[in-house]
């Protein structure tokens, strides 16, 4: 399928503040004359502020990131995830049509789609509120057929259930993701025969998680919960997974960092007692360069660099923020 820019654009693209704060954050993830690393995020929120890839949006990420613009279009038009024309305002429906849920009836989840959305994929129904396309497995080929509406997962679908769901979302209402046809996960449809312990949530992880968030069809703006704050919601601790960046404790605070150090000038930070190479490597990583940075870390921001540094305390205790106010002062003794 030919991907071309949409023939009618709206005139400009601005990200809104918050969605701009969070690009210029992944931006900062980046070494100096790496940003373009940062383009699929760029694009993606783009995508989740207008519902879809707009030229201006693609041309104020070029500009952003110091790319061409014929290389953000590259990305944009390569990647199938990239909606190129306007999608619609409630949801954009996308059925999985590979093999498993080919022969378990996708082509006729697609005939519901044609019936109820629009006759071709990529067209607005005529309310705007829907449109749809049929993609590539989506990985859930266990309960097919299925689609991604939203972010969620609609899987073990009929022509019957799927038709009344989008009936659903269309009068406002968010069915829960998940298999729609009484089971619980993947298990086989007699049900299981191995691990019969007792299910204690009333639905598997991801139904659970999806519908305790209820963001199925709202687009990302910055106002989600993490994973942190649910578990903490849930008076539960935060797991971490091996190798996952940690997540700051309860009263923690990131404090302001910096992509380079001032004038390319960073101070020793292995002035500080406690602080050694190592350690002075990976602080300039988090953006801390200099002692006035330091120096102003109040409590909270003390505990964000404690969790990611998992020094259980040792800032505090080896007074990094009085060594630096002293070494701002000039006291190589501090
Ligand atoms: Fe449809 Fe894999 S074939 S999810």
């Amino acid at each position: 399928m030919q991907r071309r820019l949409h023939h009618e654009q709206p005139e400009s693209f601005a990200f809104t503040p918050a969605n701009l704060a969070w690009a210029e954050d992944q931006i900062a993830k980046y070494p100096e004359g790496r940003q373009a690393s940062a383009v699929i995020p760029l694009l993606w929120r783009a995508q989740e502020q207008e519902g879809w890839v707009t030229r201006p949006a693609i041309e104020e990420v070029a500009r952003m990131l110091g790319m061409a613009e014929i290389r953000v279009l590259e990305v944009a038009t390569f990647y199938f995830m990239f909606q190129l024309q306007p999608v619609g305002t409630v949801a954009h429906v996308q059925v999985c049509g590979t093999t498993s849920c080919m022969i378990c009836g996708a082509e006729d989840l697609v005939g519901v789609c044609k019936e109820k959305i629009a006759p071709n994929p990529h067209e607005l129904s005529a309310d705007g509120k829907f449109s749809w396309e049929e993609v590539e497995c989506l990985g859930a080929c266990a309960n097919a057929p299925m689609a991604q509406i939203g972010k969620d997962y609609y899987e073990d679908l009929t022509t019957e259930n799927f038709a009344a769901m989008l009936d659903r979302f269309a009068a406002g209402d968010v069915p829960r993701p998940g298999p729609q046809n009484g089971r619980w996960a993947s298990e086989p449809l007699g049900g299981v025969t191995s691990l019969t312990g007792e299910i204690f949530e009333d639905a598997n992880g991801s139904v659970h998680l999806a519908s305790e968030i209820g963001e199925t069809v709202k687009r990302i703006d910055g106002t989600e919960p993490t994973a942190t704050t649910l578990m903490r919601a849930r008076g539960g601790t935060p797991i971490v997974m091996k190798g996952a960046a940690k997540p700051a404790s309860a009263s923690s605070d990131k404090p302001e960092m910096l992509r380079a150090a001032r004038d390319g000038k960073p101070d020793d930070l292995k002035k500080i007692k406690g602080v050694g190479p190592k350690l002075e490597d990976k602080l300039n990583t988090m953006g801390v360069f200099h002692f006035d940075q330091i120096a102003a870390w109040t409590k909270s921001d003390i505990d964000w660099v404690d969790d990611e540094l998992s020094f259980k305390g040792r800032i505090e205790r080896d007074g990094w923020v009085a060594q630096a106010k002293a070494l701002m002062e000039g006291n190589d003794d501090a």
